[in-house]
C-alpha cells in the first residue's frame, strides 16, 4: 500500500520505516531540510538501538522529502505524526496538528484517504481534525472529484529504546474509526504484523514467545482514550510500587521482594512494577496531566491518577532526603549522578529525574557531577543553565565524592567493577535510585549501601 507519514520523531520514523521494512512504499515528510538529508544519507537524528539497521533494510521502498506534494497525493494511509508539545497551562499545543490537517487537505486526490492520527492527541482531536480536513478541502479550487477521506485513530505504544521491537512485535494493535472503510485498509496496512507473517529483520529476531497480534478494531474516541489510559496505568501501577515502598522502609520489609512477590500473580504482572526515582520522559508526566485535564472539562476529577503524579514528584525529593540522612549537611558536598536520560538506552531528557535531583542538590548548595553513556551531548544543549560538572569517566564521576546515586540504570553501569570505585570516594555513600544493585554485595565492597525505598 502507498503510505506518507508527517513528521519524522520518535513516533512517525519508527511506524514509516517499519512499515516500509514490511513492504509498503512510504514516503515520509518533515519540513526540517538537515533531517531530511539526514535519512536520505541513511543517518537516524534519534537515538535509537536499531533504527539505521533498519532503515538500510527499508530503504528501497523509503522516501524522505519536505514536500507534502510529492507525499500525500494517492495515498492510502497519511499518518499525521507531528510533535504536540505542551502549551503553558500544560494542555497540547495543537498548531502544528492543524497545520498539517490544512495540508494533508490541500493534496488529497486519492478516491479513498484514511488520515490517521498517529500523536497522542486529546481525546476528540478525531472529530477535530476530520472538521479541519473538510473545511480545508471544501475551500480547495482544484478541488477534485471522487475523492474520499476518513480520519482514524492509532495509538502507538512504543517504548523508546525499544521501539522498533514494540512496534513489529506488539501486544496488541489498537485501530479506532467511524468509518468502516478506515478500519478495512488499516486492517490491510498492518496484517504482517497482526498475523506475523513477515521476515524478521536480521538484527532482530522474532521473539520465540511472539503470537498472532490482536487487533482492537473500534471507535475513534474509544482508541484515543485507550492510550491514554494504558500510559497513566503504567505511570500508577509504578507509582503503588513506589508508595509501597516507603512502608516498606519504614517496616524493615525489602520492596523488591514486596514487588516480585505481587508480580508472580498473573492478575498483577511483574512488569512496571519496578521501585525507584520514578517514572520519567515525554509520555507518562505529559499524558496524566492531560488525563486530568480532559476530565475537568467534563466535572470528573481524576483522583488516582491525581495520587500517581503526586507519588511520582515525591520520589525525586526522597532521593535528595535519603542522601540528607546520611550526609545530614549537603552544602559543599560533591555529589555523583550516574545516568541523566531518563531511562536506559536513549539520550532523552525530557522530564528526567536526574534533572530534579541535580536541581535540588544545587539549590542545597551541593556540587554536582554528572555521567551519562550517551546523553550527555543533548545535556550541554538542551540545559546550559544546570551549573553541573560533566564526568567524562566513570572514575571521575566517584572521585573525590561524598556520595554517587545510581538514577538510570544503563547496563554499564550494572556491569562496572564496583570494587575499583569505593576507593576513590570522600565517604562511600551509594544511593541506589533503581533497587538495580545487589545491596550485600555493595555493603561487602565497601560501600554504605541505600536505596530510595529503604
Ligand atoms: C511509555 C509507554 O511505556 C509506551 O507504551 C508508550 O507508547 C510511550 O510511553 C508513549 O506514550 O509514547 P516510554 O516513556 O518510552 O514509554 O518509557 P517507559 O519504558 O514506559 O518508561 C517510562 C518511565 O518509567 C521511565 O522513566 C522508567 O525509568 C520508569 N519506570 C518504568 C519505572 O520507574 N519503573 C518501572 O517498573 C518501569
Amino acid at each position: 500500500m502507498k503510505v506518507c507519514v508527517i513528521g519524522t520523531g520518535y513516533v512517525g520514523l519508527t511506524t514509516g520505516v517499519s512499515l516500509a521494512f514490511l513492504g509498503h512504499e512510504v514516503t515520509c515528510v518533515d519540513l526540517d531540510q538537515a533531517k531530511v538529508d539526514m535519512l536520505r544519507g541513511g543517518k537516524c537524528p534519534i537515538y535509537e538501538p536499531g533504527m539505521e539497521d533498519l532503515l538500510a533494510e527499508a530503504a528501497q521502498n523509503l522516501t524522505f522529502t519536505t514536500s507534502y506534494e510529492e507525499a500525500v497525493p494517492g495515498a492510502d494511509v497519511v499518518f499525521v505524526a507531528v510533535q504536540t508539545p505542551s502549551a503553558e497551562d500544560g494542555s497540547p499545543d495543537l498548531r502544528y496538528l492543524r497545520g498539517a490537517a490544512e495540508t494533508v487537505a490541500q493534496n488529497l486526490n486519492h478516491d479513498f484517504t484514511v488520515v490517521v492520527n498517529k500523536s497522542t492527541v486529546p481525546i476528540g482531536s478525531g472529530n477535530w481534525v476530520d472538521a479541519i480536513l473538510r473545511d480545508s478541502f471544501e475551500q480547495r479550487e482544484d478541488r477534485p472529484d471522487g475523492v474520499e477521506f476518513a480520519v482514524a485513530s492509532n495509538p502507538e505504544f512504543l517504548r523508546e529504546g525499544n521501539a522498533i521491537a514494540d512496534t513489529l512485535y506488539p501486544d496488541r494493535i489498537v485501530i479506532g474509526s467511524d468509518n468502516a472503510r478506515s478500519l478495512e485498509v488499516l486492517n490491510r496496512l498492518y496484517r504482517p504484523i497482526i498475523n506475523q507473517t513477515f521476515t524478521p529483520p536480521t538484527f532482530l529476531p522474532r521473539p520465540e514467545d511472539a503470537n498472532a497480534v490482536p487487533l482492537v478494531s473500534t471507535d475513534l474516541a474509544s482508541a484515543e482514550l485507550i492510550k491514554y489510559a494504558a500510559n497513566a496505568f503504567l505511570a500508577l501501577k509504578i507509582s503503588y510500587a513506589n508508595e509501597i515502598g516507603q512502608l516498606a522502609a519504614k517496616v524493615g520489609a525489602d520492596i523488591t521482594e514486596v514487588a516480585r512477590g505481587m508480580g508472580l500473580d498473573q492478575r498483577i504482572g511483574s512488569r512496571f512494577l519496578q521501585p525507584g526515582v520514578g517514572w520519567g520522559g515525554s509520555c507518562f508526566g505529559k499524558d496524566t496531566k492531560a488525563l486530568i485535564a480532559t476530565a475537568s472539562e467534563y466535572n470528573l476529577e481524576m483522583p488516582i491518577v491525581k495520587a500517581a503524579r503526586e507519588v511520582n514528584s515525591r520520589q525525586r525529593a526522597i532521593a535528595v532526603e535519603r542522601l540528607q540522612d546520611e550526609l545530614r549537611i549537603l552544602k559543599g558536598r560533591k555529589i555523583g549522578l550516574l545516568g541523566l536520560a531518563f531511562k536506559p538506552n536513549t539520550d532523552d531528557l525530557r522530564d528526567a529525574p536526574a534533572l530534579d535531583i541535580a536541581n535540588s542538590l544545587i539549590a542545597r548548595g551541593a556540587r554536582v557531577k554528572l555521567h551519562d553513556p550517551v546523553a550527555t551531548g543533548r545535556f550541554r544543549i538542551e540545559q546550559p543553565e544546570l551549573s553541573a560538572y560533566l564526568s567524562e569517566t566513570i572514575d571521575d564521576v566517584f572521585a573525590d565524592c561524598d556520595a554517587v546515586v545510581l538514577v538510570t540504570e544503563w547496563a554499564q553501569y550494572l556491569e562496572l567493577d564496583w570494587s575499583k570505585f569505593v576507593g576513590l570516594m570522600r565517604t562511600p555513600i551509594l544511593l541506589d535510585g533503581r533497587h538495580v544493585l545487589d545491596a550485600d554485595r555493595m555493603r561487602r565492597l565497601g560501600y554504605r549501601y541505600v536505596a530510595v525505598s529503604g
